[in-house]
């Protein structure tokens, strides 16, 4: 097993289950009480160069639940914001701390501190891709359905982060997976080549949401515009008219299937406040579950 994750793709299917089966076992005994020091006396720090509530909050929590410490650290306010280089944060922070987490922008960054640090490095998002998060989303899908096998897996929105982490999982675990963007939004175009390789016919790309969501079990969107893409706003709210994850796209999916969003979310943009609000959204637990897959991950790579 990689001692660092930053990508699903650095990871087999059966390391992947296994963090599933070591995230059951922990949430079980989080709800019933049972103490689960693996990580005692052990420090993470969590390094944002963007804002966070979940991903902050789910990380400090877990570590502390594990028996260790987290420490929030915001780059502007480190010595990073004024320059310091990211290969000798990336050693100092090893003396001193078990494991890093960072959420940055460029993924080039997150490989970098990877390289220089003899701690496991944890990716909390990048432009790039979001890791923890769509394991956590797979973690909800199995916990509802038993598995995610069979399953068609739709996304309607911004080739981003999220998306691109979907096409590899949808490689790696060997699900169905239809993604609708508009042109010019697609997603990574290597990481979708990586993808359609590994796992030919499995991932198909349409200009059309309709298509995409139709009978699927699962249905996710996220924010038109992401963190650092601001200025781009107006723009998009434009170009990504049609894609709002609305009822009646709702309706063309299978009649029991599951809406995720990552959040934060936009109602009247990307969602519908009636579908985020359903009977079919299942954001609350897929939130949840950020905490107990990424202690799972912790314990994994810093035990
Ligand atoms: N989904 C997610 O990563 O949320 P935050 O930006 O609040 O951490
Ligand atoms: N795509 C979003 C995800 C936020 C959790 C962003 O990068 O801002």
């Amino acid at each position: 097993m990689q001692n660092h994750f930053l990508k699903l793709s650095d990871f087999t299917k059966g390391e992947l289950d296994d963090l599933f089966t070591l995230t059951r076992d922990l949430k079980a005994k989080q709800k019933k009480g049972v103490e689960h020091h693996l990580l005692k006396g052990k420090a993470l720090a969590m390094i944002f160069e963007k804002s966070s509530t979940r991903t902050r909050i789910s990380f400090e929590v877990g570590i502390y639940q594990l028996g260790g410490h987290g420490l929030f650290i915001s780059s502007g306010t480190s010595q990073m914001g004024r320059g310091e280089p990211i290969k000798d944060t990336a050693r100092i922070l090893a003396r001193y701390c078990d494991g890093v987490m960072i959420r940055t922008f460029g993924q080039e960054i997150v490989d970098e501190f990877a390289r220089y640090s003899s701690v496991p490095v944890i990716n909390g998002l990048t432009d790039l891709f979001h890791p923890c998060q769509i394991m956590a989303d797979l973690f909800t899908v199995i916990e509802a359905r038993g598995s995610y096998e069979g399953l068609k897996i739709a996304w309607v929105g911004d080739g981003n982060n999220m998306a691109n982490t979907w096409i590899e999982a949808a490689a790696i675990f060997g699900f169905d997976l239809a993604l609708a963007c508009p042109k010019g939004y697609e997603p990574d175009a290597q990481v979708m080549a990586w993808a359609q390789a590994k796992a030919p016919g499995r991932i198909t790309l349409t200009g059309d949401p309709k298509e995409a969501v139709k009978d699927a079990d699962v249905l996710n969107t996220d924010v038109w515009a992401s963190m650092g893409q601001e200025a781009e706003q107006k723009e998009r709210e434009k170009a990504f008219a049609g894609y709002q994850l609305d009822e009646s796209l709702v309706n063309l999916a299978r009649g029991n299937c599951m809406v995720l969003h990552c959040l934060p979310a936009h109602r009247g943009e990307e969602i519908a406040d009636d579908v985020i609000e359903g009977p079919h959204s299942a954001v609350w637990d897929e939130a949840e579950n950020r905490l107990h897959i990424q202690k799972a991950i912790m314990a994994t790579l810093m035990g």
